[in-house]
């Protein structure tokens, strides 16, 4: 408290109020090798509030938003450091661990000379990234506490390092190890961070207020506000004097759109000003937890490029940017994007909609959830289901069958399957949108983004959903190709589609909703191509969905490995699945699932969706 009164008075909010000690001879203190900690602009950390506000900081605490940035020491780190030998492209690191210290020795990072062979050295991993999916590691530079990516992720789940790049949605040639901390992470991982690179040297002096996102980012900045109930202010003289200064925001208490925009900052794609980008460079963003966005960014979407020079600008110069974040029709395709989903649902801008009618970022004491499980997704008790929609439409509940054509207990009368499929991407999994949408083939036609029933029902066509949106939802009919009517749909996207198509089809065959509705059986045709797919992560959740097919349990799949070896994966899994069949003639070619209007088999149509898949560069901003 005493600190943070400190800082109030050097931004000068207690004007008047002099230091006391004179100054004396300058402090020299050694350079950081990694981001530290300095509270200022008003805000007091989250140890600050723990004593009065136990609860809210016990479900904090729990939550992955705390764990999101850290420090690296023996009790947060489980990847596994224990003289991990790591490599790539004819280069090695080698991860050691001394009590609380993590080493990586690997070629001198600064050596100048290509052609010659960098010595090697030794350097401290200072700053970690996540905790739930994977954990990132960065380690020190000779510039300051700018920081660098060691270029390997570990997987919690998987238990395993992989080369980043083969995490990432990008193309097989990408470059390893990409992604600057301390201008680029440190905007959404931390709170008020301040990046104080030098753009010419690199040198960088950074600071936070917190690593991880803590109770300042969602409320405004809290020293007032802490001093302000300090026992010894209860006099009402000086609770007068606080209680003016008080700037804490409770974000249950906003409007819909202010409310949005607090959890917007970091997960939305918006852009900033010149003046912005300098005043956060020493001050941190000047968002704060009330505003609207727009005050200080320009909330990126598709149909604002043309009323918005900057942005037009930056779409001109890199074309992708828009590519790598949303679909041609406009919609969020990537994970952690969803304030810019949000705001263009109809519930939002016609009614009151935001991210706390559905998520709830301290679970109330008799929630029966253990807290883990709540981390999970944050969402609010119940709100997993038709209750979440049910609580505004509160009709479609009396109408439920009517309206879905599907049973009520069915997956199919699942409001989220049909209004939030499963259309956005990353951290190696489809998510669910965040834009209220419904099923429609228009813009499966015109921009490729899967239509709801089709994630579904995996083995139908679209001339299938056609005729059901037309007969059940009075639909416009689509003119639809002859392969369009006589191939199942998540068949044609996993071997004709993009990356990102392919990656999509490959999720679906090991939903397990899906299967449900459209079998187990077939699934391994498919998923024994994409073992074979050029891009690492659509191998790899073609490998994770094959490991949920009967038969394919105990499948052994290595998806970082040369297109030689990844052949064979591929031929072994189709073995396994003919053999499974019995009569390989028969099903090899899916011809119960296949129905066009010509002479050609089912096998010669799949390869010829293969032969035309399609090789656009894609580069997701997860
Ligand atoms: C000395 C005790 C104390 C400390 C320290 C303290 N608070 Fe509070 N806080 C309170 C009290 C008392 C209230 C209830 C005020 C009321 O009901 O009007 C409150 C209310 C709140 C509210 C709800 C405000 C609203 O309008 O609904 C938030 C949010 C909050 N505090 C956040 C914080 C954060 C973040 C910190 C740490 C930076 C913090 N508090 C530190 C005592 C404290
Ligand atoms: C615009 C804000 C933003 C920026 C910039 C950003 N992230 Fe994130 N990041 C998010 C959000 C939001 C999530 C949560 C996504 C989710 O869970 O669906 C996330 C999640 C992650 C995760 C998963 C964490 C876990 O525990 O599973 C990793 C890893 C990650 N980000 C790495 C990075 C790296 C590395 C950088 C810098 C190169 C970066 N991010 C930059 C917003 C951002
Ligand atoms: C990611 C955003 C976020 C973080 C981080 C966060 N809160 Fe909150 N907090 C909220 C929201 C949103 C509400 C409104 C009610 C709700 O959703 O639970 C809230 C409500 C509150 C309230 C009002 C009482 C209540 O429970 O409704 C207090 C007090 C509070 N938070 C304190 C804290 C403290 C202290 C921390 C850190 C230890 C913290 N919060 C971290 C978002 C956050
Ligand atoms: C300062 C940036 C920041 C703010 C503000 C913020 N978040 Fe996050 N959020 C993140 C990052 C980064 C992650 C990734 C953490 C992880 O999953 O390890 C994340 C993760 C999440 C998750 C997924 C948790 C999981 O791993 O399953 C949910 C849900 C979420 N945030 C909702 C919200 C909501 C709702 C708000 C507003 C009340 C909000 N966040 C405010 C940055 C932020
Ligand atoms: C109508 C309900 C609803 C609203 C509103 C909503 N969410 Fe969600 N959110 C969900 C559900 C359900 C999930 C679980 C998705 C899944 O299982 O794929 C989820 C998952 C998430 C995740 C985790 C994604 C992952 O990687 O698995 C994040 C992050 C998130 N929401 C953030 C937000 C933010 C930020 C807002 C507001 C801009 C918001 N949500 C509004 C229902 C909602
Ligand atoms: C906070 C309240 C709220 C929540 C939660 C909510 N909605 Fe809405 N929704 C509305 C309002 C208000 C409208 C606008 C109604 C109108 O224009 O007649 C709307 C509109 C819609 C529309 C478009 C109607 C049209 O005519 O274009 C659909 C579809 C929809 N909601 C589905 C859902 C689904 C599915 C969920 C759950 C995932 C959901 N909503 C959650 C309030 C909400
Ligand atoms: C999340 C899964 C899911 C989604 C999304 C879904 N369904 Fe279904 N559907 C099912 C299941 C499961 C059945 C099996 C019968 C039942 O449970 O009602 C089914 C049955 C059907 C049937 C009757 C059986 C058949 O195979 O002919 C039709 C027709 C159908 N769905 C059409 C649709 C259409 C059209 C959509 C999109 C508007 C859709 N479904 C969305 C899961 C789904
Ligand atoms: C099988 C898929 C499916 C399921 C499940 C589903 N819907 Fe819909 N819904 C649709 C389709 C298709 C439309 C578009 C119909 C139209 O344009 O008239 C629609 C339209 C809507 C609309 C806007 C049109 C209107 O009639 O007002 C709302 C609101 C809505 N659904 C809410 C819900 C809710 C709430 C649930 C869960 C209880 C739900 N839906 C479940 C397919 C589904």
């Amino acid at each position: 408290v005493v600190a943070a009164a400190g800082f109030l008075i050097y931004f000068g909010l207690f004007p008047g109020e002099a230091p006391e000690k004179p100054p004396g001879p300058p402090v020299v203190t050694p350079i950081p090798n990694r981001p530290v900690v300095k509270l200022t602009s008003g805000y007091a950390g989250s140890d600050s509030c723990r004593d009065c506000h136990a609860h809210n900081h016990a479900t904090w605490h729990a939550s992955y938003h705390r764990t999101m940035t850290q420090v690296p020491n023996a009790e947060n780190v489980v990847a596994d450091f224990q003289s991990a030998r790591l490599e790539l492209e004819g280069h090695s690191w080698v991860l050691s661990q001394k009590g609380n210290d993590f080493f990586v020795e690997l070629d001198d990072p600064d050596w100048q000379l290509a052609a010659a062979s960098a010595p090697r050295v030794t350097k401290q991993i200072v700053l970690m990234t996540g905790s739930h999916h994977e954990q990132d590691f960065w380690y020190e530079t000779s510039r300051g506490s700018a920081v660098q990516r060691l270029p390997f992720v570990y997987r919690i789940e998987e238990k395993a390092w992989y080369p980043d790049i083969s995490v990432l949605m990008t193309p097989p040639d990408s470059p390893a190890g990409f992604g600057d901390w301390n201008s680029v992470c440190i905007q959404c991982h931390t709170t008020l961070g301040r990046p104080r690179v030098n753009l010419q040297t690199g040198f960088a002096t950074t600071e936070v207020v917190e690593f991880g996102i803590s109770c300042e980012a969602c409320h405004g900045p809290g020293a007032s506000h802490a001093e302000r109930y300090q026992p010894e202010n209860r006099n009402s003289q000086q609770l007068a004097k606080w209680s003016n200064q008080d700037q804490i925001v409770n974000p249950g208490k906003l409007d819909h759109r202010r409310s949005a925009a607090t959890c917007g900052q970091c997960h939305g794609v918006t852009l900033f000003s010149e003046d912005e980008i300098e005043h956060w460079e020493d001050h941190g963003f000047r968002f704060r937890p009330g505003q609207d966005l727009s005050e200080s960014r320009i909330v990126v979407q598709r149909d604002v490029v043309d009323q918005n020079a900057m942005l037009r600008q930056l779409v001109e110069a890199a074309p992708e940017f828009l590519d790598s974040r949303f679909w041609s029709d406009g919609m969020v395709r990537v994970v952690g994007r969803e304030y810019n989903g949000l705001i263009k649902s109809p519930c939002f801008e016609h009614g009151e909609m935001s991210c706390l009618s559905c998520h709830d970022m301290h679970p109330d004491e008799g929630d029966p959830r253990p807290l883990h499980e709540w981390a999970n997704d944050q969402l609010k008790l119940d709100m997993g289901s038709d209750t979440a929609c049910l609580q505004c439409h509160a009709e479609f509940g009396q109408q439920l069958t009517e309206h879905t054509h599907h049973a009520a207990d069915s997956s199919g009368s699942r409001c989220y399957n049909c209004h939030m499929p499963h259309t956005t991407y990353g951290l190696l999994k489809a998510v669910r949108s965040h834009q209220i949408d419904s099923p429609n083939l228009t813009s499966r036609l015109a921009a490729g983004r899967p239509t709801a029933c089709n994630l579904c029902h995996l083995d139908k066509s679209l001339g299938w959903t056609n005729e059901y949106l037309v007969s059940w939802y009075g639909a416009e009919q689509q003119q639809l190709t002859d392969l369009q009517n006589g191939v199942p749909d998540s068949i044609s996207l996993a071997l004709s589609g993009d990356a990102g198509q392919r990656a999509s089809a490959a999720w679906s065959m090991g939903w397990p909703a899906a299967q449900q509705a459209s079998g187990t059986d077939w699934q391994g045709r498919i998923l024994s191509t994409l073992l074979n797919d050029p891009y690492d992560v659509v191998r790899f959740i073609a490998a994770r969905s094959l490991q949920t097919l009967p038969g394919f349990r105990d499948f052994e799949y290595d998806f970082v490995t040369s297109p030689d070896v990844r052949g064979g994966h591929s031929q072994r899994a189709r073995e396994t699945w003919n053999s499974q069949r019995g009569d390989a003639n028969r099903s090899m070619d899916l011809s119960e699932l296949i129905h066009v209007n010509s002479q050609r088999s089912a096998t010669a149509i799949l390869n010829e969706l293969l032969n035309h898949r399609s090789d656009r560069r894609i580069e997701l901003a997860e």
